[in-house]
């Protein structure tokens, strides 16, 4: 059995699939392990940790996953990537399956085996395989260092000889794990925390960590959560009220700090244009949410953009901005999935198919793209054979921010 981790080569990409420990356990189960050259550098795993670890350092990409029966990503290999696997390969990543078609259909046509692990179902059993968890985790931690960062203020209260500073006020809208993250590690700060979220389970949790919980309690927000836990999309009705109520309270906060998603669906704007500018001069609005649509309109991927004097921070890929503790949690994520593809006592591969993780997560094998999600979706349509040469494109933000952040 053969395992590889190629290094990611997308631009804000700074995690690496498997560390030094994970490695270790693969050999241990009886995998030869490949690890690209250079791959852990940027999450401070250097060559030298792997090898001491028993892995062979492979000097491209190519030679890496050479004959590789599992290859282990951060981010979905490109066409061009994943035509170079084995055959019958199984690749294991995040795969973004709703956002890009044409992505799946590449693994498809490799004919890999690719499991998507934001489609882990989040049963008891699949805890420790839970990307979207430990990588929010982190991303809600990693907002509010961020927004300390660019407060000019202190964030506790301070009782001084030349007298007393007020403890930063900050607000989490949407309280699902990155939120819950964002609410401790502002009160560890010392700053004074209240937080929203439309699922009426939140509101337990939110005042567990000593925060105060606001929100629009009708009997909308009583149904709010669906059976596998996430917040629905809310009426119009319900969103106008929330507005109503979270616009006043905005006006009187330091940071406002926003996580809300929808699975499936854009982000919902929470934070308006109006309500940014009814902020105090120096505050900040960091929009967790930017990837995938934002919770702020003004908020841009990859900046932090100033607007009457209030900066919002729009990061791209946060959980990268702390890389080596999610890359640690998300290769031990990842180690535990691979565990269960493996008969340890033969020490070789035996997927059970029928398994309900596996059939969650598998999006291509055979040739073919089999998530129920996706089959119901059409395929990607297939490139004309003579495109007009395109006029240049213009750089979006995206391509212009750097894997740490850029400012604008
Ligand atoms: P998420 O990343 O999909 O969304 C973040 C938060 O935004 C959610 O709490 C959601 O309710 C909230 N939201 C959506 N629309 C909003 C709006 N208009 N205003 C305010 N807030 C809004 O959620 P995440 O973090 O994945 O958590 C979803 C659920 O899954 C939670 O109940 C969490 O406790 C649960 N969970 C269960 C796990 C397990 O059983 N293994 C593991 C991790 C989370």
């Amino acid at each position: 059995m053969k395992l590889a981790i190629p290094a990611e080569p997308a631009q804000h990409e700074s995690r690496v699939a498997a560390t030094p420990e994970t490695v270790a356990a693969f050999v241990k189960l009886g995998f030869k392990v490949s690890v690209q050259a250079g791959a852990g550098e940027a999450s401070q795993f250097p060559d030298q940790q792997y090898t001491d670890a028993g892995a062979s350092l492979g000097k491209t990409a190519e030679a890496t996953v050479k004959d590789a029966d599992i290859v282990l990503r951060v981010l979905r290999p490109t066409a061009a990537e994943v035509a170079k696997y084995k055959k019958n390969s199984l690749v294991i990543g995040i795969m973004e399956p709703s956002d890009n078609r044409a992505g799946i259909d590449a693994m498809a046509k490799a004919g890999v085996a690719a499991f998507a692990m934001e489609y882990m179902p989040r049963i008891t059993r699949a805890q420790v395989m839970d990307v979207l968890s430990s990588q929010a985790n982190l991303a809600g931690y990693q907002s509010v260092i961020d927004a300390a960062a660019e407060f000019d203020r202190a964030m506790p209260m301070m009782m001084t000889a030349a007298g007393t500073i007020s403890p930063a006020r900050v607000f989490v809208m949407g309280a699902g794990v990155a939120g819950l993250q964002a609410i401790a590690t502002a009160r560890r700060l010392g700053a004074a925390v209240s937080a929203t979220d439309v699922r009426p389970a939140a509101k337990e949790q939110v005042e567990s960590l000593a925060a105060k919980f606001i929100a629009v309690e009708d009997e909308e927000f009583k149904q709010a959560e669906t059976a596998g836990g996430y917040a629905k999309e809310m009426s119009k009705e319900y969103q106008q009220k929330q507005a109503e109520l979270t616009a006043s309270h905005i006006a009187k906060q330091d940071i406002v700090i926003t996580t809300a998603l929808i699975p499936g669906r854009p982000a919902p704007v929470l934070v308006t244009r109006e309500m940014v500018e009814s902020m105090k001069p120096g505050s900040i609005v960091v929009d967790l949410a930017v990837e995938r649509g934002g919770n702020c309109p003004l908020s841009k991927l990859g900046k932090v953009v100033t607007h009457n004097n209030v900066k919002i921070i729009g990061y791209a890929n946060v959980p990268g901005r702390v890389a080596a503790s999610s890359s640690s949690l998300y290769a031990r994520n990842l180690k535990a999935f691979v565990e269960t593809l493996v008969d340890q006592e033969k020490g070789a591969l035996n997927v059970d198919w029928d398994d309900e993780i596996i059939k969650a997560t598998l999006l291509t094998r055979g040739g073919k793209v089999v998530h129920p999600n996706l089959v119901s979706q059409k395929a990607s349509p297939k490139p004309r054979p003579k495109a007009k040469p395109k006029a240049k494109p213009k750089s979006t933000a995206k391509s212009e921010a750097k894997a740490k952040g850029d400012k604008s």
